[in-house]
């Protein structure tokens, strides 16, 4: 897409690249009865990387955190030393839809606000196959929250992403798929708000100044400004769901 610098470089200066927290991050983790004592763990579109270092503080695992765009990556080993955890992140520049691994080769697949990039369908059937027997999956993804939604909630919505269902409808798909679901809960607004969406608001207007004669950034930032108002005015319609699932 033309615009994804403009995107990247609005995206760089937030706390983390969509909605979530590290409470709901230690909330799932902590629904996975029995994980093992030293995990082996991806973490698929990890972003900046605010779930994938708050899951090396929590699971004495090793992390690989997988992004298509290096200077995300960067970011988040950044990040990590100076909390002192990036020896348990190994961060890998690779497309997820691309990615060579061995079927089978990790305890634990983490995925928030991402999957979606593959496809939620496909995204489940790639994950399960990289996961070892009885291996985890946990993943964000955004849903109707509300039965019947207001038809100009889901004309907006269904404009931006064809896919979306409500809770239920992605439980029975994640059963389908040959996974035990474990947990699943609704994020709160505040992981919306708080890292993501107020200090957005906060960056687009420099960001407008700096390229005021740059038609394809304006439209870029005007579409992420249309995004933060349409959750301000129908938040209670759809949310984040995370799903915490078990490989049968
Ligand atoms: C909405 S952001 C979520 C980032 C992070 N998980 C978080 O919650 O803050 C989606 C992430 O997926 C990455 N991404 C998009 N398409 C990708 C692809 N084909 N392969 C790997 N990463 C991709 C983006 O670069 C971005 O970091």
């Amino acid at each position: 897409m033309e615009g994804m610098k403009y995107l990247y470089e609005l995206c760089e200066r937030l706390p983390r690249c969509g909605p979530g927290d590290n409470k709901s991050t230690r909330r799932a983790f902590n629904t996975i009865p029995k994980p093992p004592k030293e995990p082996y763990i991806l973490d698929i579109g990890c972003g900046t990387g605010m779930q994938a270092i708050e899951l090396a503080k929590i699971s004495n695992g090793k992390i690989i955190a997988l992004d298509n765009y290096q200077g995300f990556l960067d970011i988040l080993m950044k990040k990590a030393a100076k909390e002192g955890f990036d020896e348990n992140i190994i961060p890998k520049k690779i497309s997820m839809l691309e990615m060579d691994f061995a079927p089978g080769s990790f305890d634990i697949v983490w995925s928030e606000g991402a999957l979606y990039f593959m496809g939620f369908q496909n995204g489940l059937r790639q994950c399960r196959q990289l996961l070892k027997d009885n291996g985890y999956l946990a993943v964000t993804e955004l849903v109707y929250i509300t039965p019947n939604p207001p038809t100009p909630v889901v004309q907006y919505l269904e404009s931006e992403y064809p896919d979306i269902k409500d809770v239920k409808g992605r439980i029975d798909l994640i059963r389908n798929e040959g996974f035990h679901l474990l947990s699943n809960f609704t994020l709160p607004e505040s992981s919306w708000l708080d890292n993501y969406y107020l200090p957005m608001e906060k960056e687009l207007p420099r960001l407008i100044k700096k390229y005021q004669n740059n038609q394809v950034a304006l439209g870029i930032f005007e579409f992420f400004q249309n995004e933060v108002d349409s959750y301000k005015k129908y938040s209670k319609y759809y949310g984040y769901e995370f799903f915490v699932m078990q490989k049968k």
